[in-house]
């Protein structure tokens, strides 16, 4: 097989790199690990910036979302039994965001890149990339269907996510140099069959440890709670779930409405970023090159940010006679993370602004004077909301 840009990886980097150079004209094969089912069904972020949903739309593949989705205005903050609203739009001439499942962007676009007629390959294993450093890289894979397939490439785009193949073949050239931090909290989130209790996001301070309550739909609710990175679910029966969300959240005259928990997992946070985001032909996209905690809800936002970038140099890469350049790509790794940078930075505030980090009176102290003066002076809470809804790219 030949193409001119082989992805490696069906998540939001992957579909929505694929989609961008489809409408430039540029030939690109997918290839997946999973199967079909648990791509479409994984539950994970939920929350689109302005700068996504615009790429969204102009990219074609926004129809469901702009029926479907949920814009949202402001957050609340809520500490000390009160709550306090980030007017977020007010705050950043008039830009939002959208509450919409990722795996329903999965979906939209997988739908689209199959209306299409283009290649995207499920349950491929043994996946390894090839020359990398030479101007024919290969990509060989065994199907589902058990064959054995090579795919000889212009371009590379890793875009398989933390766990991938392409990072490490990147940081064997010797010159990767990895950023990271580890949190000593961890995030339980559920999924519950109940209408939302809050009309806008609500992230909570409270001295047990942080919560939020966010949405999927006016009847599904997505709440999650600061909880030990070690803990197991199995100590997180339903009740305890509900009666710890209780008193994180409580506030005079709000309550939380429970209903049936339809899925529940910990997660541990951490950031990461691996830089350069290149090696020659293969470029790393999205979760394969770095990880931001959920708090500020940018991981996704922060993929699609990546492959906008990788989608302009590839257009330039690919035109024709003296119109052909490199610059685009030459600068994709640092042009990538000076964004990503900005948003390790938001996403580790808004994580050390809002989770219980073990009672030291000096932490403490500093934690509520934040959360004051970013709900109280309009320079403090432009600055978050500005970050929230994403910088202008
Ligand atoms: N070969 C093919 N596909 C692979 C391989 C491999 N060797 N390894 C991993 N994959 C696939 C995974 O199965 C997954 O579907 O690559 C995909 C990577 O997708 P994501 O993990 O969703 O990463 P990305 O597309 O970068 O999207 C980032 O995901 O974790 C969230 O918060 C993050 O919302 C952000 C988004
Ligand atoms: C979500 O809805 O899953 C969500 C919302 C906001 C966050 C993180 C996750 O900061």
């Amino acid at each position: 097989m030949r193409t001119q840009v082989g992805i490696i990886g069906a998540g939001p980097a992957g579909l929505v790199l694929g989609r961008l150079l489809e409408l430039q004209g540029i030939d690109t094969v997918i290839l997946e690990a999973r199967d079909r089912d648990y791509v479409q069904q994984r539950v994970r972020a939920g929350v689109l910036e302005q700068n996504t949903v615009d790429l969204l739309r102009e990219a074609g593949v926004a129809e469901r979302l702009d029926r479907e989705g949920i814009v949202h205005h402001g957050i609340e903050l809520r500490f000390d039994g009160e709550g306090h609203r980030i007017a977020m739009s007010d705050l950043t001439g008039g830009r939002a965001i959208w509450i919409y499942g990722q795996q329903e962007v999965v979906k939209d676009l997988i739908e689209a890149r199959e209306a299409s007629g283009l290649p995207l390959e499920f349950e491929c294993s043994d996946v390894e990339v090839h020359d990398v450093d030479g101007d024919r890289p290969r990509i060989t894979y065994t199907s589902a269907t058990g064959e054995a397939v090579e795919v000889e490439c212009d371009v590379i785009a890793g875009c398989d996510g933390f766990h991938g193949i392409c990072r490490p073949v990147v940081a064997e050239a010797g010159e990767m140099v990895i950023a990271e931090r580890e949190y000593p909290f961890g995030w339980l989130g559920i999924l519950a069959d109940v209408a939302p209790s809050t009309d806008e996001l609500i992230y909570a301070y409270h001295e047990r440890g942080f919560a939020m309550h966010s949405l999927r739909s006016p009847t599904l609710s997505r709440l999650y709670l600061q909880v030990d990175p070690g803990d197991d679910i199995a100590n997180w029966p339903d009740d305890r779930i509900w009666q710890e969300l209780h008193t994180r959240f409580e506030a005079p005259g709000w309550s939380l409405t429970e209903g049936p928990i339809i899925e529940k997992s910990i997660t541990p946070m951490r950031s990461f970023v691996a830089a350069p985001m290149r090696r020659g032909r293969l470029f790393l996209a999205g979760d394969a090159a770095h990880i931001v905690p959920p708090t500020g809800a940018k991981g996704l936002n922060l993929a699609v940010n990546d492959v906008r970038v990788l989608a302009d140099a590839l257009v330039a890469f690919f035109a024709p006679g003296a119109a052909r350049s490199e610059t685009g790509l030459d600068a994709y790794s640092d042009t990538c993370l000076d964004r990503v940078w900005r948003v390790q930075d938001f996403s580790t505030y808004m994580t050390m602004l809002l989770h219980r980090l073990g009672g030291d009176p000096f932490d403490d102290g500093l934690q509520r004077s934040r959360l004051r003066y970013a709900t109280s002076s309009e320079a403090a809470a432009k600055s978050l909301a500005e970050n929230y809804v994403g910088l202008p790219t």
